[in-house]
């Protein structure tokens, strides 16, 4: 009895401290909950989304567990503005966060220190968030942490923090495209679970740390795009699982060690634009997964060894500007999956290896500037792939293969500068594809025989008609004191004997030759000034793509378009060429490569790059994205949304495709490029000024809807210049008040548009019916408007046309204060139509001018 008493208290006891601790934990557990609803209203971040707080774990990018405590915080850009509430987040109030997520979100400022109380988190996101300052060294508080992703702020800075050493359990720290300097801390050779480390593209200077040895896990490693000096630690040939070694445009220095030979998973090994020296060692041979090396730029010396042809995985072997000397070992002909070789700007001599013939995949062959001998092996027209091949300032000798024929796809032929001798062989005709030659200082002889069926102007190439036959005014042919410079038009249909073929000479021509000048003349110069991608001493070569997978190699680039090859060239201009290139995911974008100006100012890089990002972030459905962009010291270029039916200049320069490019669709354009600007000028802040529409600047896509491009481009070209001094613009659309007061303002591009408006209502530039303003009183409108279209026939089409053309001329107001800001124009377009009060086809422009072709004869009194 007494012992069931006691039982019974004793398990009266024990149920109410089980239960008091139960209560206990509940009670923990739900104050736990509760801080993290207030912590998730106080932050703000939802309070435009949700302020029902018992429903917290379904809004929108939160995860919660069983218990309803948050656990991922992931929400998209475009449903949650976060901007500068980030630090308003109470840190401390989430201890089951494993995942936050804020990747390119418009954060700025800094990363709060408070992130440090985390304490759960696995993944940490914040990339691309326009974030800057130092990093919080209560980063290293995260110790659950195996994501840590901080790439693409731009302007992070101060050094890297010690304290990331602590994050053991780290899997991927990637800091690239920030402005971290400093030296890289030995901390971080305590993350030995590490298998991604980047720090491209920063200031970091410094050794390599010997520590970094510890890192056996790791995969990959990007130093790229910093400043570090002195020699790779050996312990880094210590991390026998590396698949990805970045080390490019540094300024390292050494030879490269008989150990690289540990590194036998390794598949990319780039070290170009550096200070190695020494020769290339045998062991590099050995490393047998390697698929792309690039070892140009540095000062590597001594001979190719014969070995190489054992990396049979090889597809990009690029040893250009170094001092390589001997002959090019024949084993070379062993590397079956090559597709690009650059040797050149080297000392190699003796002859051409045959073997080359046996590379079937090669694409683009690159020797030039060398001292090779003897003659061009007939063995390389078999490369049935080959698209580019540059044999040129080297002492080759003998003719042009007359088997060059073979060579369907080759596109680039560079042959300048050697000693080569014969004719030009006629078989060069059978290349379909050949757009750029050059055959300069030889001892050829003979005659040119190409036979050129389409021109285009802003080429290298001038013609100058004499009789039948064309000169042929190219420095293509310079150099041959026997070889004639002239070749003949096209064969028309009724067969007139060509010039040439009157004087009986014995050349069968047998193809057509497209000879566009845009490659050639950007390929020649960049020669000349030796500023190639394969030839540059201390390129800076740095890639960026938003969007798609964060980040494209710049042999993605190379690859696509085959080394800017002429066949993807689309276009030229003032700033430079545009290429059609599809990336490895399949998306088609056009790439602008500019020529670039501020060449050495180191300063240029980084102010460019932020440029740039604001440009990025500009969306705007009639502007054309900007995607992303690629550097390199001499030579830049852009990548853009690609636009399927080029510019509107193109297509109203095209009787059947302006055609097609009816009223409706022109007032479209019209009203497109008006909505546009309005957004530059009135929903950015700073405004944005365009500084050069022009019809070449609008593009059009497959459904002939327009997209304004290239604005800013001026501004990123001369970046200290702000609104002063520089001249941009594109003759015929520059406003009158630029010529003297040189300052740019919105209104300059409201003119331009004002142009480009009535071109487009005309077909063509509108400077004659300018120039004469006496003329312009008594003209009438529809005499004016493109011809090659039927007039309007519908009355709201008529009343589209006036509209625009009357916004167009009051944009024209020489007097920069009494044209409307492009808001009016924009929201003009909009807004409900006026029936006309008299035909269109009695209108004048006078009357447009004074606005008097309303119904009830009422003058308008808005003054737009
Ligand atoms: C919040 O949501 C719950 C469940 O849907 C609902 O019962 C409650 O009325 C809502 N509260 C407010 C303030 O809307
Ligand atoms: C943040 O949350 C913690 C834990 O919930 C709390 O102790 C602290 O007072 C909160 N801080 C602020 C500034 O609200
Ligand atoms: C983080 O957000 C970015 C951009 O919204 C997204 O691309 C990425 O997949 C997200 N990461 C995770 C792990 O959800
Ligand atoms: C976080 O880190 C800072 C600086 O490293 C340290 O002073 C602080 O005590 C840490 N806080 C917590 C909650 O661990
Ligand atoms: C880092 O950048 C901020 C501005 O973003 C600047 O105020 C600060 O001086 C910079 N710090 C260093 C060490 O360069
Ligand atoms: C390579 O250059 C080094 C100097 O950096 C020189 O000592 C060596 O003799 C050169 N080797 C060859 C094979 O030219
Ligand atoms: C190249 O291939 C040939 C035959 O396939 C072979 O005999 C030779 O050893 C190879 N050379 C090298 C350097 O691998
Ligand atoms: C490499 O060649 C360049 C120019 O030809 C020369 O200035 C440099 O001293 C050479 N370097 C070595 C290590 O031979
Ligand atoms: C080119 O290839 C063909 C067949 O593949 C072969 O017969 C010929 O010898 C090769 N020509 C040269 C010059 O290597
Ligand atoms: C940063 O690096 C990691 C690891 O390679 C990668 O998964 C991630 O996509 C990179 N971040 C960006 C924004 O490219
Ligand atoms: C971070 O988000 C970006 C997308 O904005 C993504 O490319 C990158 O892979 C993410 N980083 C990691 C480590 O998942």
């Amino acid at each position: 009895m007494a012992s069931s008493l006691t039982n019974s208290i004793f398990l009266g006891v024990l149920w109410s401290a089980i239960l008091l601790s139960f209560a206990t934990t509940l009670l923990a557990a739900v104050s736990s909950l509760e801080s993290e609803a207030v912590a998730l209203l106080e932050s703000g971040w939802w309070s435009s989304y949700s302020n029902n707080i018992s429903q917290r774990c379904n809004w929108h990018g939160i995860s919660c567990n069983n218990a309803g405590s948050i656990t991922e915080i992931n929400p998209s850009a475009n449903v949650i503005q976060v901007g500068d509430r980030f630090g308003k987040l109470n840190f401390s109030s989430f201890p089951n966060l494993v995942l936050l997520n804020l990747s390119d979100r418009k954060l700025g400022g800094n990363i709060p220190p408070q992130i440090g109380g985390l304490s759960a988190l696995k993944y940490l996101n914040l990339s691309y968030c326009g974030l800057s300052g130092e990093l919080p060294s209560s980063l290293g508080n995260l110790t659950q942490l195996e994501f840590l992703d901080i790439s693409y702020n731009d302007n992070i800075n101060g050094s890297i923090p010690p304290q990331l050493g602590n994050l053991k359990n780290l899997v991927s720290l990637n800091l690239s495209w920030n402005q971290f300097a400093g030296v890289i801390p030995f901390d971080l050779g305590q993350l030995t679970n590490l298998k991604s480390l980047l720090l491209r593209v920063n200031n970091i200077d410094g050794s390599i740390p010997s520590e970094i040895g510890y890192l056996t896990n790791l995969i990959d490693l990007d130093f790229s795009g910093n400043m570090l000096v002195g020699l790779i630690p050996f312990t880094l040939y210590q991390l026998t699982n590396l698949a990805t070694l970045y080390l490019h445009s540094n300024q390292l220095e050494g030879s490269i060690p008989p150990n690289v030979e540990n590194l036998k998973n390794l598949r990319v090994l780039s070290i170009y634009d550096n200070r190695f020296t020494g020769l290339i060692p045998l062991a590099l041979c050995r490393l047998t997964k390697l698929e792309i090396v690039y070892l140009l730029e540095n000062e590597i010396n001594g001979s190719i060894p014969s070995e190489i042809g054992k990396l049979n995985n090889l597809k990009y072997l690029y040893f250009g500007a170094n001092n390589l000397t001997g002959p090019i070992p024949s084993s070379i002909g062993n590397l079956s999956k090559l597709q690009a070789m650059s040797l050149g700007s080297n000392l190699l001599e003796g002859p051409v290896p045959k073997e080359i013939g046996n590379l079937e995949a090669l694409r683009v062959l690159h020797l030039s500037q060398n001292k090779l001998s003897g003659s061009i092996p007939s063995s390389i027209c078999n490369l049935s792939k080959l698209k580019a091949l540059y044999l040129d300032s080297n002492l080759l000798e003998g003719p042009i293969p007359k088997e060059i024929g073979n060579l369907e796809a080759l596109k680039v032929l560079y042959l300048s500068q050697n000693k080569l001798s014969g004719s030009i062989p006629v078989q060069l005709g059978n290349c379909k594809n050949l757009s750029t030659l050059d055959v300069s200082y030889n001892n050829l002889s003979g005659i040119v025989p190409l036979y050129i069926a389409k021109l285009t102007n802003n080429s290298l190439i001038t013609y100058k008609g004499d009789g039948d036959c064309y000169f042929i005014n190219d420095k293509a042919f310079d150099g041959n004191k026997d070889l004639s410079h002239y070749a003949c038009p096209p064969q028309t249909k009724s067969g007139r004997t060509p010039y040439y073929m009157k004087i009986a000479l014995p050349i069968v021509i047998s193809s057509v030759f497209l000879i566009l000048g845009c490659l050639l003349l950007s390929r020649f110069k960049a020669k000349k000034n030796q500023v190639g991608p394969l030839t540059t001493k201390n390129g800076d070569l740095c890639c960026s793509i938003w969007n798609y997978d964060g980040k494209i190699a710049y042999e993605d680039i190379i690859a696509a378009t085959e080394d800017f090859d002429i066949r993807y060239c689309i276009g030229t201009g003032g700033y430079g060429s545009v290429y059609k290139a599809q990336l490895p995911c399949g998306k088609i974008v056009a790439l602008k490569k500019l020529h670039r100006l501020e060449a050495e100012d180191p300063g240029f890089d980084k102010s460019f790059r932020n440029e740039v990002k604001i440009l990025s972030e500009i969306r705007h459905r009639n502007i054309v994205k900007l995607h992303g962009y690629c550097l390199h010291r001499r030579c830049m270029f852009l990548i853009y949304e690609y636009m399927e039916r080029g510019s509107l200049f193109w297509v109203l320069s095209n009787d059947d495709e302006a055609v097609e490019l009816n009223w409706i669709k022109r007032v479209e354009i019209i009203k497109s490029v008006a909505h546009a600007l309005s957004y530059l000028h009135h929903d950015c802040t700073p405004p944005i000024v365009h500084r050069d529409i022009s019809s070449n600047n609008i593009l059009l896509n497959s459904s002939l809807e327009a997209f304004v491009a290239d604005f800013g481009t001026a501004r990123m070209l001369h970046l200290d210049s702000s609104n002063l001094t520089v001249l941009a613009g594109t003759y015929g659309y520059i406003a009158p008040e630029v010529a003297y007061t040189m300052v740019v303002t919105e209104k300059c591009d409201v003119y331009s548009f004002g142009i480009l408006a009535l071109e487009t209502l005309m077909g063509k530039h509108p400077g004659d019916l300018l120039s004469s303003p006496s003329s312009l009183q008594n003209t009438k409108l529809i005499d004016v408007l493109d011809k090659r279209l039927p007039p309007p026939t519908s009355q709201l089409v008529a009343q589209n046309i006036v509209q625009a053309a009357t916004l167009a001329l009051a944009c024209l107001n020489p007097l920069p204060k009494s044209r409307p800001m492009m808001e009016e124009v924009s929201k003009k377009f909009v807004s409900s139509q006026k029936s006309l009060g008299i035909p269109l086809r009695i209108i004048t422009l006078s009357q447009l001018v004074n606005h008097e072709m309303h119904i009830e004869g009422k003058k308008e009194t808005c003054h737009v």
